[in-house]
């Protein structure tokens, strides 16, 4: 992974990501899930000498205590959620072996099926897991999963998915949280990559950008706010119009690729620019476009999310147009490390935010993160709320 990691970041610089205004000091959201990241690192290392009979812990490993967390993972073959499990592991066992703790974390993949995710969490708190991390198949159904986990005493971290209710619901204060990224920057920085195009996406000229766009699954908060702010931040440049109706690649490759080509033989081209949810149904999409002899940014545009390594690679190739990193480093980390507060009987916020970045091969333009970034809550807010009507 270090090496993934490593390949990642270097591409990124040659093909210069745009990371965009802003530091780490910044008043937003991933501002304090830093601080909360630095705390913890600091706690971890203070806590390696103490003994607490109070913790959660089960028999005591050498130097330190033994944790047992149960993740579930919505379905291992999402290659995005591959990237961030095998990070989260990984990050685990550098946390146990920085604070001598041991940190048994034991994976199920919730193959997209609530019920056998229902399951395996019914079965982590008979377990009496001292910690749940859930990236929930449907996030309409956290409801009652976590008064259950609240009635075990077992303190919730959720995942990737965000539950639409966590704001209204009566959760467990201090034990119920949710580590994430804000699906409406990504979707802001997807119609800026193809607005910062020579042409704004017009690749015919007629003053209109015809698209197509490929979604993630019904009532998925990043589905839904991609699909929307994309096309909205296009539209602040130049006309758009859809080319049929969004349809729904539920995150998967030969899905991207199966709708692209349909749109493809149906409308030629007319298609001027595929929109897709995600790298992994964009790399459909690229599949598809090569198949039919178009060239992306010659005569077709394609953008999707995650920052995939080999998406990150197709951009160098000319073969994409751009991407958002979806930053699985710092949401694995995060998670692990608010866990760790959580295991060590402290209290946690509600939300802890990262950023996404955005990664083309251009220089960095006008049209940037600065765009986003606010010098405080309520400039951020304001510009949310262009958005919002
Ligand atoms: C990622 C997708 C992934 C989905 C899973 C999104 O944030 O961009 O690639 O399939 O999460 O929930």
């Amino acid at each position: 992974m270090k090496k993934l990691l490593a390949l990642l970041i270097a591409m990124v610089m040659v093909f210069g990501l745009v990371a965009c205004g802003g530091g780490k000091e910044d008043t937003s959201k991933e501002s304090e899930a830093e601080e909360v990241a630095d705390d913890t690192t600091e706690e971890v290392a203070d806590d390696s000498a103490e003994e607490d009979a109070d913790e959660p812990a089960d028999e005591p490993a050498e130097g330190g205590k033994t944790y047992k967390i149960g993740v579930t993972i919505y379905q291992y073959s999402d290659n995005f959620m591959t990237l961030y499990r095998n990070e989260l592991e990984k990050y685990f066992g550098e946390l146990g072996e920085a604070d001598g703790n041991t940190y048994e974390v034991e994976f199920q993949d919730g193959k997209n099926d609530q019920n056998t995710q229902n399951d395996q969490l019914n079965n982590f708190i008979a377990q009496k897991k001292d910690l749940i991390i859930a990236n929930l198949v449907e996030t309409t159904g956290a409801d009652q999963f976590l008064k259950d986990a609240q009635e075990a005493n077992i303190p919730v971290v959720l995942i990737n998915r965000e539950p639409k209710e966590i704001s209204t619901m009566e959760i467990w204060p201090g034990k119920t949280t949710y580590v994430g990224v804000d699906a409406r920057q990504s979707g802001i920085y997807q119609g800026e990559i193809i607005a910062d195009t020579p042409n704004k996406g017009d690749i015919n000229g007629d003053g209109v950008v015809n698209y197509i766009m490929i979604m993630g699954d019904a009532g998925n908060v990043d589905a839904e706010q991609r699909t929307e702010f994309s096309v909205k931040t296009l539209e602040k440049s130049i006309k758009t119009e859809i080319l049929g109706e969004a349809q729904r690649g539920n995150w998967d490759q030969t899905k991207g690729q199966e709708i692209t080509a349909n749109a493809l033989t149906q409308y030629g081209d007319q298609v001027e620019v595929v929109f897709s949810n995600n790298d992994g149904m964009a790399m459909g999409a690229m599949q598809a476009i090569e198949g039919a002899g178009r060239v992306v940014n010659e005569d077709i545009y394609l953008v999707g999310v995650d920052a995939l390594p080999e998406v990150v690679e197709a951009i160098g190739e000319g073969k994409f147009t751009g991407t958002v990193l979806n930053d699985h480093f710092n949401q694995s980390h995060t998670a692990a490390e608010i866990a760790v507060k959580l295991l060590n009987g402290e209290d946690v916020e509600p939300y802890y935010w990262h950023d996404y970045v955005k990664v083309t091969k251009a220089e960095d333009s006008e049209l940037s993160r600065k765009d986003w970034r606010a010098e405080s809550i309520e400039e951020y807010q304001a510009r949310l709320a262009e958005y919002e009507d």
